[in-house]
């Protein structure tokens, strides 16, 4: 990295830092009706180096531009930009993420100027292994060391979703950044959306003889094409028929209810349904994992994914099949995790059966004419860091 960053810019960085992927263990499409999450960082990350600069301008570089999965050499790779002139929605592709950080951070009169950043990654992008969260909380955490800004790891993520929902243009919650900010190794990261508050839940799964296997099926998924913000839409619309601030209002016990005052919008319904359930799920899981019996939530997070695929309609054929043949060949769960519309699964398995279970997916992928799904073990790892 720091050889990298002198080849681009001249001198060696200030600093480098590391911020990860994740998988949401369950709570999906929760988020933004301030509910309950349940992410864990995986190993992959994304390194920004990085150095300041006092005149104002900001380099970015990346060894994957456009999102190519393959380091891309060659000239004319550096995005300049002025901060002074960063506006929402001006700079497109992956650099609208680290713009975003910096333009959030001045928005909210925080002192930062220029900085030269060089980025290197080893998150999937587009497989709803949020890669765009490293991006950003990576360029935060730089930032906040470089400029002195002293704000703790969820402040960090706070203004990492706020380069998202308003530079970019999405309008995602606050998981995904916190995920990447917040989590510890070996553990998932229970984050309770209304009011910030986190617990770091062991999860040493390799002890206990089991795994949580990533299936990428390699269809990417994109937030940005409206799908996401047409069913946070449902979901608000769901809240104000039932006079609620957020769908986390409606408690479990008071779903049949809330369901019949719906009646008439079958689709704010369904959402209902799915987000009032999926809370009910995170707690269960919780519950599971406190007393020790991590195998009892391979059940509900197979329910999770029926509710995701039925209610809210955001699985797709691959996403289904990776689930479907997974629990056939004896995964204890499994459930597509993330945004939806593509990207991956996660399969909880014995660990003697991950093997078998590995090849049944892909063999079943084969069969239906798919791409070969990309699959590994996700390990809790680390949040966001400094590395040197
Ligand atoms: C995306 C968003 C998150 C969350 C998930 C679905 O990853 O960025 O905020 O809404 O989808 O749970």
């Amino acid at each position: 990295m720091a050889g990298a960053f002198r080849a681009a810019y001249g001198t060696g960085p200030a600093g480098i830092w590391a911020a990860p992927g994740r998988v949401n263990l369950i709570g999906e499409h929760t988020d933004y009706n301030d509910g309950f999450v349940m992410p864990l960082a995986l190993p992959h990350t994304t390194l920004v180096a990085a150095r300041p600069r006092t005149d104002g301008v900001l380099r970015l570089r990346s060894a994957h531009p456009a999102g190519a999965s393959a380091p891309v050499r060659g000239k004319g790779r550096t995005v300049e930009l002025a901060v002074e002139d960063l506006r929402p929605a001006a700079v497109g592709g992956w650099a609208g993420y680290p713009a975003g950080v910096v333009w959030a951070m001045r928005q909210a009169k925080l002192p930062v100027g220029g900085a030269d950043l060089h980025y290197d990654s080893t998150v999937p992008v587009g497989a709803g292994l949020s890669s765009s969260a490293a991006l950003e909380v990576a360029t935060a955490f730089a930032l906040n060391d470089l400029y002195g800004l002293g704000l703790a790891p969820q402040s960090l993520a706070q203004l990492a979703q706020r380069a998202e929902n308003a530079f970019v243009g999405v309008p995602c919650g606050i998981m995904d950044q916190t995920a990447a900010a917040c989590c510890t190794q070996g553990h998932a990261l229970f984050l309770d959306t209304r009011d910030l508050t986190r617990r770091q839940v062991p999860f040493d799964l390799a002890g206990e003889g089991l795994r949580l296997l990533v299936v990428d099926t390699r269809v990417k998924h994109e937030l940005g094409d409206g799908a996401y913000a047409a069913r946070r839409a449902g979901c608000e619309r769901g809240a104000r028929a039932l006079g609620v601030h957020a769908l986390r209002d409606v408690g479990y016990t008071q779903l049949p209810a809330a369901l019949a005052r719906l009646d008439g919008d079958p689709v704010a319904q369904r959402y209902v349904r799915h987000v009032v359930t999926e809370n009910r799920r995170v707690q269960d899981v919780i519950e599971h994992l406190d007393a020790g019996d991590t195998r009892a939530i391979g059940p509900v997070l197979s329910a999770g994914h029926a509710s995701l695929r039925d209610d809210f309609e955001i699985s797709c054929a691959e996403l289904d099949l990776a689930v479907d043949s997974a629990l056939a060949a004896g995964a204890l769960g499994a459930r597509m995790t993330g945004g939806g519309f593509g990207g991956s699964a996660i399969v909880l398995v014995e660990e003697a059966d991950a093997e078998a279970v590995g090849k049944a997916v892909t063999e079943s992928f084969a069969a239906a004419g798919h791409t070969a799904p990309r699959i590994f073990t996700a390990v809790p790892g680390q949040g966001a860091h400094r590395v040197e």
